[in-house]
């Protein structure tokens, strides 16, 4: 099959959809004509460490996923195996049109003993970093995606005092390996979602998250462990706020001059009734970030759908509309509702680190593209801006307590041969980004 024959199919599936999913007859995106996207927008695809390197043994989830049965559904062993195929990976992202790459570095990797950086390692993600850029892609470098050392979590994580410090020393020292050749950076992933998961969770799954805890304390043999979204939130908060302000200085004394801010998980939250308690969550959720992301360069924004409250908390999706595999909303739309909220309550430009959805049909996934990006371009018309657009996520990958179930890839992985194949969406977006979002 052409690629042109591709192409063809995929976008006469996808425009009508996206039109109605927009809510915006005639202004899905891939019907409207008009201006491209702002000259430098990033055009990518997204990735972190622990769930495509593969081997991430000293590493908290790593340890996590050992209790079997346990909070993960399968181990993610050797992942993607992304930490010896990065050369092939990078290459293919550009070879599709992407002009950015959004990786992160393992933590438990470059200081593996507390205090004890390894250079090996240190190298491993400057080489990453110079290859995004030998390939013609800015390196969106995330410092902390998620997982952290297991000597970090022995010692109870983010919730004690020094944690702060701690990360903002790596950040210090891993800022020195890839600063010269980064183009934006993110300190902490999603800082939000632990709360999150405890608005939209049912109470018996996060009181296993806490067992889980006790579980990894005793294989380890430590009084405690405490993994980011599975501890104290409360407790974790302002260890947090603190890790991202002192990891923004230290990467900023660092060499290069790029970009820093923190991303966050946003939803399109949306109030139903006159009583509802969406305003009372948001605040719960964001509302300390996004002040703090006042004093940042961007804001990153990471959004899957929407969900909507009452005057009893979250609501269930309405009745009989489309889900993805992993139970959330179809609702591409929702992007542009968390681009200007984000951008109304701090001020900065925003980046769109992560969007995406899971599904094993790469139609929905076009179609999703479409509908988000149609969304985008109506923000930017309004003068919101709106730098970069990193899909969530480059290649089907280890998605956290589902295992690889859900397939959130543009491109497929096969799990025995570790072989690479692009889906037609990944040579959807890719068209667009090479085009930087002008009609086709
Ligand atoms: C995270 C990713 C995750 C994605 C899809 C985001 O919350 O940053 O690590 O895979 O959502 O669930």
């Amino acid at each position: 099959m052409n690629k042109k024959a591709v192409h063809r199919r995929t976008l006469l599936a996808a425009v009508p959809a996206a039109m109605a999913l927009a809510g915006l007859p005639g202004r899905g995106f891939a019907a409207a004509a008009g201006n491209p996207f702002p000259k430098g927008f990033l055009w990518g695809a997204a990735i972190s460490g622990h769930q495509t390197e593969g081997n991430n043994s000293n590493s908290d989830i790593w340890q996590l996923e050992q209790l079997q049965p346990g909070p993960f559904m399968e181990k993610s062993g050797i992942a993607c195996d992304f930490f010896n195929r990065y050369a092939e990976d990078l290459a293919l992202a550009a070879q599709l049109g992407f002009n950015a790459f959004r990786f992160s570095l393992e933590w438990s990797r470059i200081e593996p003993e507390e205090g004890r950086f390894d250079d090996k390692a240190l190298d491993h993600y400057r080489r990453i970093a110079a290859t995004c850029r030998e390939k013609g892609m800015v390196p969106a470098i995330t410092f902390n995606h998620f997982t952290t050392p297991i000597w970090f979590a022995k010692r109870g994580g983010w919730e004690v005092a020094g944690s702060a410090d701690r990360f903002a020393r790596f950040c210090e020292r891993a800022v020195k390996a890839v600063g010269e050749f980064a183009g934006i950076a993110t300190t902490l992933n999603e800082p939000n979602l632990g709360r999150l998961l405890r608005v939209i969770l049912p109470p018996p799954i996060i009181a296993d998250m806490g067992k889980a805890m006790q579980g990894a304390a005793a294989m380890v043999g430590s009084d405690r462990f405490s993994a980011a979204q599975f501890g104290d939130q409360d407790a974790m908060l302002p260890n947090l706020l603190e890790g991202h302000r002192k990891a923004v200085a230290a990467i900023k004394a660092g060499p290069g001059d790029f970009s820093v801010g923190v991303s966050l998980a946003l939803v399109d939250d949306q109030a139903v009734g006159a009583d509802s308690v969406r305003d009372k969550v948001r605040d719960y959720l964001n509302a300390a970030w996004l002040d703090a992301a006042k004093a940042d360069d961007f804001i990153g924004v990471q959004t899957y759908g929407r969900n909507r409250f009452d005057a009893k908390g979250v609501m269930q999706p309405p009745e009989g509309v489309e889900l993805t595999q992993t139970g959330e909303e179809f609702y591409p739309q929702g992007l542009g509702a968390t681009i200007r909220y984000a951008h109304a309550a701090t001020g900065r430009p925003v980046y769109v680190t992560e969007n995406g959805i899971a599904t094993a049909d790469d139609t929905r996934r076009i179609a999703y593209i479409d509908g988000a990006l149609a969304a985008v371009k109506v923000c930017l018309a309004d003068g919101i801006p709106v730098k970069g657009y990193l899909h969530w996520s480059f290649m089907d990958n280890f998605e956290w307590i589902f295992g690889y179930r859900p397939t959130f890839g543009l491109v497929a992985v096969d799990r025995q041969t570790m072989k690479r194949t692009p889906k037609p969406s990944a040579a959807y977006l890719g068209a667009i980004a090479k085009r930087n979002g002008a009609a086709a």
